[in-house]
């Protein structure tokens, strides 16, 4: 696209369903703000729209959970969500909600347009539904065995496990996550989008970056995961997607026969992004339309990668079929952040929540921004550890962008009365810094335009290293000092002359990522902000401007600060799950799996340890059917003699196996703690042997 007129820039709604954690922030939001930062440091015409997403069955389930109703549930999150944005300085020009009765209104007509046009077609089909609970089941609200991986417990929706999208039909034994009961199959109607017509002007607008014949967009600008999973979903067949569901909670099916059903989430949702804006019109007194229709706005949508075929594929589908909207230019979906090793888990409680970290950190909110931008799952997973951060802050902002401002702050201070020095005649390396600073922002922004945000700041922190070497090399402290041989004070003056303005340029390159500290560093200066593209001037600050008092920009922080937060993080998870270290459960069976295994109660009547072995010992045992050897690993854990006469449980129909030259006929049942400690599983009171452990 040609120089665009205005942008529009939204970050993926967050459901409304838990507040929020390091792994979204990562994923759709600081990116997207990092963007908007700059399209507005150049004077862009910009506008960033987020809000709640408070419908679908991630809301249902959370309620459940919580045993309130989906309503108190997002008044509960909603406000939490939005106030984390803002304690962030993710700075959206309106954060709506898609319970709003705007949003009801907007994503009402919305379909009224589609249904007028016969974009959709309505068809009847089978449903799964709970006897038990009355009624139809969302696609989250049904597990069961992938067809793909035969991971036992994938979605209706998808399979987390290898990542295929799923219809809940394709479930092997589905369940219902309601009842724990297999669901039956009820017809029902649903207005369904036929995908599969529109797979030809898709595939050529995610291919070559064409819409209806005419260059759109560059696809070499698309993140190549981001194309790859678009391309799939087209080339697996597009079908037809129901855009209703029959549930209470959502916006209405405004059309005769839509009664006791509701919009798709995915097609409400987005949705929310048009809403959002209608609601950012109405608050300033602007016109929305321009930012959805006008073909000069460039539309860029940030999410995390599993929203992808949403934006990349059916949101585009549902734009064109409106009629009248444009589409999206870019959609740079980010991968997932990990925490320590581990998946971020909300039921595991394994997350740094944003609400806790800004209650703990309330002045290092950069900070935290630093370290997401820095580890910043662009192309793949990544991962956040309390030591990378400490060690990225105090190496890295402290060391380097804080130390080279407070430097030159404070030399100023003390050796000019805070007033800006006069500066002096040019020397080279003077030159070559100031030279830096007028072309680096360029190139950084270059790199923030194509999404690279990760590359953007390192490329900004090496304007910073540039700087420290300048002050190291050149040394103002000993050429302001009379005691010293290197004493030059006129030369001095233009160091720090140099050094100061240079502070100014950084202060604006590291907006977009670090907003807290460069208002606070303009603070400092004493100017206002500087627009990026004056960052590389050498006149921010005239001679004899005064500056004001100053502190460091990144405090250091205490290395024990580490322990603290891992410890933190131990107790937490210990909070909600008794034994952190136990082993992750194995795959569900099914009861027909556990009706192969038979378990008795055995008695011990003899035993003898294995020669030449430290574990094994050789069991005797009645399982009142027979009497038979069995070889079991305890002799670490208990002695010969304590075991005549024990009643414990035993696998009898598990095959014999040769064991030293022993036939083992079976397995007792032992249970092992994670530092692999062994004890018996015995019954409670006495019973006779051959009884059967069901
Ligand atoms: O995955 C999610 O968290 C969804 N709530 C994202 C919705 S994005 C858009 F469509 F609104
Ligand atoms: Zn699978």
């Amino acid at each position: 696209m040609n120089e665009p007129k205005r942008y529009t820039v939204t970050s993926a709604l967050p459901y409304a369903n838990g507040p929020a954690h390091i792994g979204h922030i990562a994923g759709a939001y600081l990116p997207a703000d990092i963007y908007v930062r700059y399209l507005r440091s150049k004077a862009k015409d910009v506008l960033f729209v987020c809000g709640s997403d408070e419908h679908g069955a991630a809301i249902e389930m959370r309620a459940r959970k919580e045993g309130i109703s989906p309503k108190e549930i997002v008044g509960k999150y909603h406000g939490m969500l939005e106030k984390s944005f803002q304690t962030l300085g993710i700075d959206f020009d309106v954060y709506h909600r898609t319970s709003s009765e705007l949003h009801h209104e907007t994503a009402s007509e919305y379909f009224k347009v589609l249904e007028e046009k016969g974009e959709f077609e309505v068809r009847e089909s089978e449903q799964y539904f709970d006897e038990e609970a009355q009624q139809f089941l969302a696609d989250r609200f049904i597990t069961g065995e992938c067809p793909n991986c035969h991971n036992e417990e994938a979605y209706g929706d998808q399979c987390e496990k290898c990542g295929s999208s799923l219809s809940p039909m394709e479930l092997i034994h589905p369940k219902s996550t309601l009842s724990g009961k297999p669901p039956v199959k009820r017809k029902t109607s649903h207005w369904y989008l036929p995908m599969q017509n529109h797979e030809s002007w898709l595939k050529s607008w995610i291919e070559k970056g064409l819409l209806n014949g005419e260059p759109h967009h560059n696809p070499g600008e698309w993140k190549t995961h981001v194309l790859g999973q678009c391309m799939s979903w087209i080339d697996g067949g597009l079908h037809p997607r129901a855009m209703t569901r029959d549930l209470d909670w959502g916006v209405k099916v405004p059309v005769a026969g839509g009664e006791g059903k509701v919009l798709y989430v995915w097609l409400d949702a987005p949705i929310g992004y048009i809403s959002a804006t209608k609601q950012w019109a109405k608050n300033t007194g602007k016109d929305w339309r321009p930012y959805w229709q006008d073909q000069s706005t460039k539309l860029v949508h940030f999410i995390g990668k599993d929203n992808i075929v949403f934006h990349g594929i059916i949101f585009p589908i549902l734009l064109k079929a409106h009629g009248g909207f444009i589409l999206p230019d870019n959609v740079p979906a980010n991968a997932f952040l990990n925490l320590e090793e581990k998946k971020i888990s909300t039921s595991r409680n394994w997350a740094v929540w944003i609400h806790e970290y800004a209650e703990r950190y309330p002045d290092k909110m950069d900070e935290l921004r630093y370290v997401l931008t820095c580890i910043s799952p662009e192309n793949r997973d990544s991962e956040f550890t309390w030591q990378g951060y400490a060690d990225k802050v105090n190496n890295e902002l402290v060391n380097n962008y804080g130390n080279f401002v407070h430097r030159a702050l404070v030399l100023t201070h003390k050796n000019f009365e805070s007033k800006v020095p006069r500066r002096g005649e040019l020397e080279p390396q003077d030159k070559a810094l100031l030279e830096a600073a007028a072309t680096d922002p360029g190139c950084i922004g270059a790199l923030i335009e194509k999404y690279q945000f990760r590359e953007a700041l390192t490329e900004a922190m090496k304007l910073c290293t540039k700087g420290n070497i300048y002050l190291t090399d050149e040394a103002p402290w000993l050429l302001l000092n009379a005691k010293k041989e290197a004493y030059n004070p006129e030369r001095g003056a233009t160091v720090l002359h140099v050094a100061l303005q240079f502070s100014a340029t950084l202060a604006t390159v590291m907006e977009p990522f670090l907003p807290f500290s460069s208002a606070r560093l303009f603070g400092y200066l004493n100017i206002d902000p500087v627009g990026w593209d004056h960052a590389g001037k050498d006149d921010h600050l005239p001679e004899g401007h005064a500056i004001r008092p100053s502190d460091h920009l990144f405090p250091r922080l205490d290395p024990k600060m580490v322990e603290n937060e891992r410890t933190h993080l131990q107790e937490t998870l210990k909070a909600t799950v008794s034994n952190p270290a136990a082993k992750p459960f194995r795959n569900t069976s099914t009861f027909a799996d556990f009706q192969k295994i038979d378990m008795r109660i055995g008695q011990i009547k003899e035993a003898v340890p294995v020669p030449k072995t430290d574990k094994l010992m050789q069991l005797t045992v009645d399982t009142g059917l027979d009497v038979r050897t069995i070889i079991s690993g305890i002799a670490q854990h208990y002695k010969a003699e304590e075991l005549i006469g024990k009643k414990v449980s035993v696998l009898v129909n598990l095959a014999p196996k040769k064991m030293r030259g022993i036939e083992s006929q079976g397995m007792i049942l032992l249970a092992e703690d994670p530092a692999g400690k062994l004890v018996f599983v015995v019954p409670e009171s006495d019973i006779d042997p051959g009884s059967e452990v069901c």
